[in-house]
């Protein structure tokens, strides 16, 4: 009988696991899904050392998707980065027919097409989910993969391979190509979200507030079993890296892709810009009966050919637009108005709203954007407001309801001081934001750069979140970038080490230390972008790092151009988008010897990667510096600067002893005679084609 005694310890055994397994889901659905932890790191350190010495006890119940199994506390470990052979691009913006034509009219100077030249256009709707691409070799689904900053994302083959509407095997001798990646948008149905919401409901879950989150949320799942449960679907709309072309046009794409199984929206082939605005009021009507959510329609152009001589501009392709739906809108009250204190020293009013619901998600803030736009609409503290939010827009204030003013709204006062620490706050000349005078001294300011330093485009330290930033400045943890990698160093000696910090254990200490080693080796993109100079984005980092090479020559260039006259000033705003405001902006970053000091510690820390321009190939013009001068025929001068810096050359308006050829077109002027005087390369345009074809 002394089996029945086991029986009914491993029946407890199994009860208890059970209930574990269930809290840790539960903890990690609140921590993944709704970036709102139910108990801290040393909670759930508690919960998984029970269960793992249950499961040590009882090796039965340790099952594949058991958590002890699939993760740690940290998502900094939950799933593996994978590079974006194409980088996953984002989309820019229409909302009005005007917007629509000038994106046509774009397009037609771009490639210089005739005014006669029909330009069609695939309108697709926008799926509101989020982005996947799916690879395929030899038909054989072997990796998905989130968008992530888009040239790397997560890996989430596994869950996606649980998804019944994505094929894992396409179809053999069909002219799938070898290695096919398609590109499309995972979402939630809108009967499938309301489904799940009744079952969290029931179970006593937290709920989704819209199918985007609901989607993403079941995408991001460590154990593929709870994805699994999710009635998920996807479409597909565009390609990633493929082995051997298959169509010539946007519509031929989409035939051939659904005609393998991949499921495709329906959408409209339009030849003008009539055509599209029809379409657009189709589909605004339609879109409430729709089983799934859009935000807009996508515009294509059709010819693949095109598309590929119309190319990027740093995020998004030229060839594609998302004509957006018009923003949801609300009324409620503002209750107060705050200021915010940015890392550049911008105080941006914030209007304090009465929490409301807007397009299914709860708004309690809307930017006020500066004083100026506060007097124009007269904005007041107790008025009744429309407001309104459009996709990941920070929300905004229409206009005020001034019928439904009491008498006690109280006007806004421009500031004189920061509200953080205490310095006077101006404006500049014919700038609409006032700013902190504080620099380095306000608080405010350090830790918003702290917090911009190891953000996703710049450093990307799992871990590291705003919350954990600022308690951690609080507690002098972390004073300046350099601080985040001595951090292990000094822990080690710290008689209050991070793991006995409140919320903290073991496991959370060793992911963030490790993920910050992660990160001791930088792109000098990432690594100029991380630096938050004022109006220095990601776009304008790139090309920095394109044409400096290395942060010596970025240091030497903008000394040396202090001086307005210099050469090394020519240089500086003769790259594409840095005109001498922005110039001047990276030369004050430069000056400042403080600022020097923070970059010389951070490279004691740091291997800060040499800028390698992606896809140059062997070609013949990486690194070289180019001016276009004269009239191009084969081509549009637009087009010509596009090629030549996707290739990795500098495009340059200017003839010097640094430039290495001319490309002269018809009628070529005074800078194809200076290139001959100083022994410069001149190429007629069918060579600069040849060379770059
Ligand atoms: S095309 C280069 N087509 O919208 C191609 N995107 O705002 C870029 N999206 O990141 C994307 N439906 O996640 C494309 N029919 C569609 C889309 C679509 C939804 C999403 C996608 C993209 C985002 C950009």
């Amino acid at each position: 009988m002394s089996d029945s005694l086991f029986d009914f310890e491993a029946e407890d055994a199994k009860a208890q696991h059970k209930k574990l397994v269930q809290q840790m889901r539960k903890a990690d659905e609140a921590y993944y899904n709704d970036d709102a932890p139910i108990i801290d790191d040393a909670q759930y350190d508690v919960l998984r050392k029970e269960l793992e010495a249950l499961e040590h006890k009882y090796p039965a119940l340790q099952t594949e998707n058991s958590p002890t199994q699939t993760v740690g506390a940290a998502p900094a470990k939950g799933f593996r980065k994978v590079n974006h052979a194409v980088p996953m691009l984002s989309l820019s913006n229409v909302f009005n027919r005007e917007e629509v034509e000038d994106f046509i009219d774009r397009v037609r100077r771009f490639l210089g097409l005739a005014d006669s030249e029909i330009i069609e256009v695939v309108a697709e709707p926008k799926i509101d989910g989020l982005s996947c691409s799916l690879r395929y070799e030899r038909g054989i689904l072997v990796q998905a993969a989130t968008r992530g900053d888009g040239a790397q994302g997560e890996d989430i083959t596994a869950n996606v391979k649980t998804m019944s509407c994505i094929p894992q095997h396409l179809p053999k001798d069909v002219g799938v190509p070898e290695i096919l990646e398609v590109r499309g948008e995972i979402y939630m149905s809108r009967s499938a979200f309301k489904a799940l919401n009744e079952r969290q409901e029931v179970h006593g879950a937290k709920v989704f507030a819209n199918p985007r989150n609901a989607a993403a949320g079941s995408v991001r799942q460590l154990d593929s079993a709870v994805t699994a449960e999710r009635d998920l679907g996807f479409f597909g709309y565009a390609l990633g890296e493929i082995s051997q072309s298959f169509a010539t046009t946007q519509q031929g794409v989409r035939e051939k892709l659904a005609a393998w199984g991949i499921p495709e929206t329906p959408y409209a082939l339009c030849d003008g810009v009539d055509a599209i605005m029809k379409n657009y009021d189709t589909l605004l009507e339609t879109r409430p009966d729709l089983d799934y959510e859009i935000d807009g329609i996508v515009y294509k152009v059709n010819r693949l050919d095109w598309q590929e001589r119309l190319g990027f501009v740093s995020r998004a392709p030229r060839w594609a637009t998302a004509h957006k739906f018009p923003a949801e809108q609300a009324i409620t009250r503002i209750h107060a108005i705050d200021i915010q204190v940015g890392r550049t020293g911008a105080l941006t009013p914030v209007a304090r709203l009465e929490p409301i619901t807007v397009g299914g998600v709860v708004v309690s803030n809307a930017t006020l954007h500066n004083e100026d736009e506060i007097e124009r609409k007269d904005i007041r503290v107790g008025d009744m407001v429309v407001i309104q939010r459009a996709g990941d827009v920070i929300p905004q204030v229409v206009k005020v309801l001034e019928d439904k003013r009491k008498g006690d709204e109280q006007q806004f006062a421009p500031l004189t001081h920061c509200p953080e620490c205490g310095a006077h706050a101006i404006r500049e000349e014919g700038e609409a934001v006032r700013r902190c005078t504080g620099g380095l001294t306000c608080p405010k300011q350090a830790v918003e750069r702290l917090k911009h330093f190891v953000s996703r485009l710049a450093f990307d330290i799992d871990g590291l979140g705003d919350k954990i930033i600022q308690n951690f400045w609080d507690d002098e943890l972390i004073k300046s970038p350099a601080d985040i990698f001595t951090l292990e160093a000094r822990n080690k000696e710290s008689l209050t080490p991070i793991r006995n910090r409140e919320g903290w254990g073991d496991l959370s200490e060793k992911n963030l230390l490790e993920s910050i080693n992660n990160r001791r080796k930088i792109s000098l993109n990432r690594f100029i972008y991380a630096l938050g100079i004022r109006q220095i984005g990601e776009a304008t980092a790139k090309r920095l790092a394109r044409v400096y090479g290395t942060l010596d020559h970025l240091r030497e260039a903008m000394i040396a151009a202090q001086e307005q006259g210099s050469e090394a000033y020519h240089d500086l705003i003769a790259i594409e988008d840095i005109g001498p405001a922005v110039a001047q902006d990276l030369i004050a970053f430069f000056a400042e010897e403080h600022n020097l000091q923070v970059l010389r510690d951070l490279e004691t820390h740091l291997e800060i990667e040499e800028y390698i321009a992606p896809d140059l190939g062997d070609s013949a013009v990486a690194g070289k510096t180019i001016v276009f001068t004269g009239t191009l025929e084969k081509t549009t001068r637009a087009e010509a600067k596009a090629k030549a810096e996707s290739l990795g050359a500098k495009v340059s308006g200017s003839v010097s002893k640094k430039t290495d050829f001319v490309v002269a077109g018809e009628a070529a002027g005074s800078k194809l005679k200076k290139a001959q005087e100083l022994g410069v390369e001149v190429l007629s345009e069918d060579d600069w084609i040849a060379l770059v074809s």
